[in-house]
Parts: structure tokens; C-alpha cells; sequence
């Protein structure tokens, strides 16, 4: 059987969820007035704006290689285009939120509230990790910089949670994994999630970590065949430890795999890390 691709463009979960995330401070203060240049690859010119009156939402995703976002409806469905700019080297706090601004003030569509998919362990919308950013975002509240800087309440969660809301069903156990710069996973329980689930530091094979044999580092290192049969292996040991009803891979490198998969595996697309930023408003 050939590779699944999931047709869902829209996250599916309308029960109430808990998300490890949160800092809702809305702030008067305008816009920060001295953004960064903004190179947006796909602006929102082109998108009709259907009619909508509920809140709507700036979702953005935070990657080890670019920060994406887009504006999304009450329902989730995007009212602009997804734009995009290179991750900053070194990927610091600030020069990340200088991207963000910049990005933000470029949608042609306003909007209420802010979510955040970043690449680490959050709580309460503070940053505990980023393997694949820069230490100093240790201890970052970036959901309380983001509610200052842009002045809208922001939630903030880890990447893989986020991308999981875009692409599950809701419905028994469901695991998440992201295939990207590092690996993400994440856990549902009948869309519930089990926040900042961290597979990738864990070991995995010959001494190595999932992520050091499955991130992109490891992808590009080992050629695409033999990181093909890794994550083979990789979800071969999942489905045994964890029992899920289905596992959907996500991230940037999930289109990098070949062959067949088991009937309860599915690819989604990239963009389900932006779409799942509804979630965290549903609670
Ligand atoms: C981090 C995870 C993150 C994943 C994908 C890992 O290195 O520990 O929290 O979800 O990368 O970005």
C-alpha cells in the first residue's frame, strides 16, 4: 500500500482540550514600531476573506528553519496566506520576535488572539527547551513578550502538540510525530492532550537518540534510504510501547518517506502546524 496522504485541511478536534500553555496578558500597547524588514514569500493578496465575526486568530509556527504564520478563523480556516521568513541565526529570542512582528504586520487581516506552536517544552507559555534554537530561551516568556509586543492575548505550545490538533481525529489514542529539524511527537487521548510528550531526546538505537537518528541532521548524514527504514523501525517500537489507534507524521521531511506504511499511519501535511493553533483557544 502506498503512502497515505490525510485530506483533512482543518483540525478536527471540537472537544475541549487541555494544553500545557498560557499567558493571556492583552496589552494596550500598539505594535511594535520598529519591526524588522519582512520577507514574505506568500503574502495574503490573492486569499477572498470570507465573512467571519468570531475572534480570529494569528497562528504561528516557530521551526529550527523557518517561522511561519497565517490568520486563521473562528473555525480554523485561514483567512490569509502562510508567510514565511528564515528561522535568525542564532535563533535568540529576540530576533525571533522581530520576525514575528515583522510577519505579523504584513497579514492583510487583523486579528484577536495569538497561538504558538515553538520547538521545546513549554509550560504556562514559558519556555523550559529549545534543542534546536539557542539556550538563552530558557525561562522566555514568550507568550507574555508576544501579548506586549503585538497586543493581543497569546497562548503558546510546544510544535508537535500544536501540529497533533491539526491532525487528529479525536477518537482513541493518537500519536503525533514531526519530522523536521528535530522530532516532535505528541499524544491524544480522545483529543485530549498529553502535553509536551518528549520522544526525541529519549534512545532509541545504537546508543543514539530518536532525534539523532531522525532529525534532519540525521537525515541528511544517513541519505534517505536508510533514514527511510529508521523511522520504519522507529514506528515499528512505538506501536508496540504506546498502543495507538493511529499515528499521523508531520514536518517538513515527512514527504521524504517512501514505500508503504501500516494501514494506521497517515502523512499530513506541514500545514496542520498552523491549523492546530485553533486548538489552543478551545478550552
Ligand atoms: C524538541 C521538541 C520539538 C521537536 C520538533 C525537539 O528537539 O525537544 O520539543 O517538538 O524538536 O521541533
Amino acid at each position: 500500500m502506498a503512502i497515505r496522504k490525510s485530506k483533512k485541511t482543518t483540525p478536527a478536534v471540537e472537544t475541549p482540550v487541555a494544553v500545557e500553555a498560557v499567558t493571556e496578558t492583552a496589552s494596550e500597547t500598539p505594535v511594535a514600531s520598529e519591526p524588522v524588514e519582512a520577507h514574505v514569500e506568500s503574502a495574503a493578496s490573492e486569499t477572498p476573506v470570507a465573512e467571519s465575526t468570531g475572534p480570529k486568530t494569528l497562528s504561528i509556527d516557530i521551526g529550527g528553519s523557518g517561522v511561519k504564520l497565517m490568520v486563521l478563523d473562528e473555525n480554523g480556516t485561514p483567512l490569509t496566506e502562510r508567510a514565511r521568513q528564515d528561522t535568525p541565526q542564532p535563533a535568540k529570542p529576540q530576533p525571533i520576535v522581530d520576525v514575528i512582528v515583522a510577519l505579523a504586520n504584513s497579514q492583510t487581516v487583523g486579528f484577536d488572539r495569538i497561538s504558538v506552536g515553538f520547538p521545546g517544552v513549554v509550560h504556562d507559555g514559558v519556555v523550559y527547551t529549545a534543542p534546536n534554537l539557542d539556550p538563552d530561551w530558557r525561562g522566555y516568556d514568550l507568550a507574555g513578550t508576544l501579548s506586549q509586543v503585538l497586543g493581543k492575548p497569546a497562548r503558546v505550545a510546544n510544535d508537535a502538540d500544536v501540529q497533533g490538533f491539526g491532525a487528529i481525529e479525536g477518537k482513541g489514542l493518537e500519536l503525533v510525530l514531526t519530522l523536521g529539524t528535530g522530532l516532535g511527537s505528541a499524544l491524544f487521548i480522545d483529543g485530549r492532550l498529553v502535553p509536551n510528550l518528549e520522544l526525541a531526546h529519549h534512545p532509541f538505537r545504537k546508543g543514539c537518540t530518536y532525534e539523532e537518528q531522525l532529525g534532519r541532521a540525521a537525515l541528511d548524514k544517513a541519505g534517505k534510504k536508510k533514514w527511510n527504514k529508521r523511522v520504519r523501525k522507529a514506528i515499528e517500537l512505538l506501536a508496540a510501547i504506546i498502543n495507538h489507534r493511529a499515528l499521523y507524521i508531520g514536518g517538513g521531511n515527512a514527504k521524504k518517506l517512501e514505500g508503504e506504511l501500516p494501514t494506521n499511519v497517515r502523512t499530513v501535511s506541514n500545514e496542520a502546524g498552523i491549523l492546530g493553533g485553533i486548538a489552543l483557544w478551545r478550552y
